[in-house]
């Protein structure tokens, strides 16, 4: 099906099933524990080996000798795969670092070798026997060193490019009655999932298959057959459940190579789990960035000028952070000016992490409107009000499909008591605690993505609807499923839905919080092409309609269940609807804090996010999305940072321990309102993105009430106790 006008009417909008408050289908299986995750693939015969990954001890430089005796003759251990001995690898189209290192090093715990034994155990004592000799080489691991002379980021990611100039920023800003010019950091950070990487890996024959935690099934088996050399059709990636990804399992990681290698080695079935202390520098984090802004307006409180300027780092061949992205498109303004400069960093590799872009983006950016209201003497929404678009402002022919940013601040304001707040810093008292309140704006792209599905009536009277989509813990079980029993007018029950698996059709996957919208277009889209074949197989006619499993048209009327064996399959694609159109999500995030006036420990009282992300498919797993993305980004705000090494060229705190994430104790109350609407323009769903919504802006809305509360301005996050004394 392919999507290239805004939608009409169509069964969705029946909203009989879709948008309502449905708890999960799948929540029984993952709180009684019998969700099957990658590790715990019990059924492997025979019974899989265990490997234990090996990671490099210096950031940079070349392995002078391995010497492997002592692991070789350790008890239980069956094989060991370094770079020497696992054949001719490519590197995943993916893949800024190798997978398997050596001998050349490129960042720290790039894994080296791999063990396999009998055990866990065995293998994790053998690895430690496992004798590497380094020529450590200088490496560049610090941003604000390298961050004179970075050049230009050739693009955004995104097919934008690394610098946009329209209008004269500079002339514009000059003669700017009220200026701001600021610099922000933020920190390099983790995802910092529940479920570490793993994947149980065998052959059979030549065939490979992996059960395994990505989100991405299709990328995963292009990439595992180009880096093994073997054909696509001869690997096979299951993966139907993901205890969180958060962007760190969008491509092939170490587990799932060096299973196969292990496993081929081993000629065995291996299982890996990428031990918790070695994932932080092994796999990818969201780099840090330097960002600068600029701000000109008149006394009006009209932006005039805006420039945003971000500095991030990579390993030479990867990307920038994209921290400007957000700010091409927010606030109104005729000169402008945005620019990503990428320095060579040779710390592990940098890459998404929940909103890449806007979710750092925001977090200087919203700051800076916050301070620049002030310097106006307008309160922080009104300007924000004032400074609204309903177009792109870089194209100014190019609309938004939907714009209610206004609607969702208004809102949030009047809510959330925002009239409350002392525009004067520091004049709220609790006892000992200060108190203040801050808000941001909430913004995030929505991503059309095609995907497809098969829908095929079984001899049960069921629904089944197959797609190697997957469930990162989001909830795509649940709305795909209410799509399906939506579209072909059966109860939820009557529908099994079966996820990533690349056996299904390619779908959308998950990530960039594209997954929902498009996955459940796909399956509409191959709903549609069923319903048709029903109605031409028992001559309903072109209007046949489908409700409580009965099919009715000419005049006649039978059960769906006897159209048995029927399958379809169709996916959704898009016209350029997406460019015509800007895409995005809005909302409002409002916060309010308690700062301890002796000690400078933060609390945060109460959020409250407004958002407008199109139809929402579900309003419990969506709330869920948003509750859990604001808590990332308390710990955004507060708490998250991997401290660098700037001599050796790692992150140091690498495990659960010492990267701090937010606990329930430190999460209040949250509320989540969502606007009533639909997006005609984002595919037949009418719905948009809103996992990664609820991320941006958060921990600038937590910065601004900190300076509400204090009038201490903090510009580098986490705002640690430390900054505020
Ligand atoms: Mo998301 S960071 O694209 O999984």
């Amino acid at each position: 099906m392919r999507f290239d006008q805004p939608a009409t009417t169509n069964p969705i909008d029946q909203g009989k099933v879709v948008g309502w408050p449905t708890p999960r289908i799948d929540g029984k299986l993952k709180t009684t524990g019998t969700a099957p995750y990658a590790y715990e693939h019990h059924d492997v015969s025979p019974r899989p080996a265990v490997g234990f990954v090996v990671g490099a001890g210096i950031a940079k430089g070349r392995v002078a000798g391995m010497d492997l005796k002592a692991a070789r003759a350790a008890p239980g251990v069956i094989a060991i795969v370094t770079a020497q001995n696992a054949g001719k690898l490519a590197k995943g189209s993916k893949n800024t670092a190798r997978l398997l290192g050596g001998p050349e090093v490129e960042h720290y715990h790039q894994a080296l070798a791999v063990v396999v034994a009998e055990t866990f155990e065995q293998a994790r004592a053998a690895a430690a026997l496992v004798d590497i000799r380094y020529e450590a080489a200088p490496g560049r691991f610090d941003l604000a060193a390298q961050k004179p002379g970075a050049p230009m980021a050739k693009s955004d990611g995104m097919g934008g490019k690394g610098e946009t100039r329209h209008g004269d920023f500079e002339a514009a800003f000059a003669k700017a009655p009220v200026q701001l010019d600021a610099t922000y950091t933020t920190p390099d950070q983790g995802h910092a999932m529940m479920e570490p990487h793993a994947t149980i890996a065998w052959w059979e024959g030549r065939k490979l298959t992996v059960w395994t935690s990505n989100q991405m099934i299709g990328w995963a088996v292009g990439d595992l057959a180009r880096t093994l050399g073997i054909a696509k059709e001869d690997v096979h990636v299951k993966s139907p459940y993901i205890g969180g990804g958060f962007g760190g399992k969008l491509f092939l990681r170490a587990d799932v190579l060096l299973a196969a290698l292990g496993a081929r080695a081993a000629k065995r079935p291996v299982k890996i789990a990428l031990q918790r202390p070695l994932i932080f520098n092994n796999t990818t984090h969201r780099p840090a960035t330097i960002q600068r802004i600029r701000l000109g307006a008149g006394r009006d409180g009209r932006i005039t000028s805006v420039a945003h300027e971000s500095w991030s780092g990579d390993l030479p061949g990867g990307g920038p952070e994209t921290a400007v992205n957000q700010t091409r498109l927010l606030y109104a303004g005729e000169h402008r000016y945005t620019a990503m400069r990428l320095a060579t960093l040779d710390l592990p590799e940098g890459n998404a992490m929940r909103a890449p872009g806007e979710a750092s983006g925001m977090m200087a950016l919203e700051v800076a409107m916050d301070e620049m209201a002030e310097k106006l003497g307008l309160d922080p929404v009104e300007f924000r009000i004032r400074n609204d678009t309903q177009v792109d402002p870089e194209k100014p022919l190019r609309p938004f499909s939907q714009r209610r940013f206004v609607e969702c601040l208004k809102q949030g304001a009047e809510r959330f008591g925002w009239n409350k707040r002392s525009a004067k810093p520091a004049q709220v008292r609790d006892g000992r605690w200060l108190v203040g309140l801050g808000m941001a704006a909430a913004f995030r792209n929505n991503i059309a993505m095609k995907s497809k599905a098969r829908v095929r009536l079984d001899g049960e009277g069921r629904v089944v609807v197959e797609t190697d989509m997957t469930d990162i813990g989001t909830g795509s079980y649940t709305i795909i499923a209410q799509t399906a029993a939506e579209v072909m007018g059966v109860a939820l029950e009557r529908v099994l839905v079966r996820l990533g698996d690349s056996e299904f059709p390619v779908s959308c996957g998950s990530g960039g919080q594209w997954g929902g919208n498009n996955s459940c277009a796909g399956v509409y889209a191959a709903c549609m092409k069923l319903r048709a074949m029903v109605a031409e197989k028992g001559g309903f006619g072109g209007d046949a309609t489908f409700a409580n499993g009965e099919v009715r048209g000419g005049g006649k009327t039978a059960p769906l269940e006897s159209f048995s064996g029927l399958v379809a399959e169709d996916g959704i694609e898009y016209g350029d609807l997406d460019k015509r159109y800007q895409q995005s999500t809005f909302g409002g995030h409002f916060v309010e804090v308690a700062v301890d006036a002796f000690t400078g420990e933060v609390r945060v009282r109460r959020m409250l996010a407004v958002c407008s992300a199109g139809r929402i498919l579900n309003p419990i797993s969506a709330r869920s999305q948003v509750i859990g993305a604001m808590t990332m980004g308390v710990g955004a705000a507060l708490m998250e940072e991997l401290h660098v090494d700037t001599r050796r060229g790692f992150f140091v705190n690498h495990d659960l321990a010492g990267y701090e994430v937010p606990s329930h104790a430190d999460i209040p109350h949250q509320e989540v309102v969502f606007l009533d609407e639909v997006d005609p323009i984002s595919s037949p769903m009418k719905a948009k993105g809103v996992g990664e919504l609820g991320i941006c802006g958060v921990a600038a809305a937590v910065a601004n009430a900190i300076y509400n509360a204090t009038g201490v301005r903090v510009r580098d996050y986490p705002i640690t106790l430390d900054k505020l004394l």
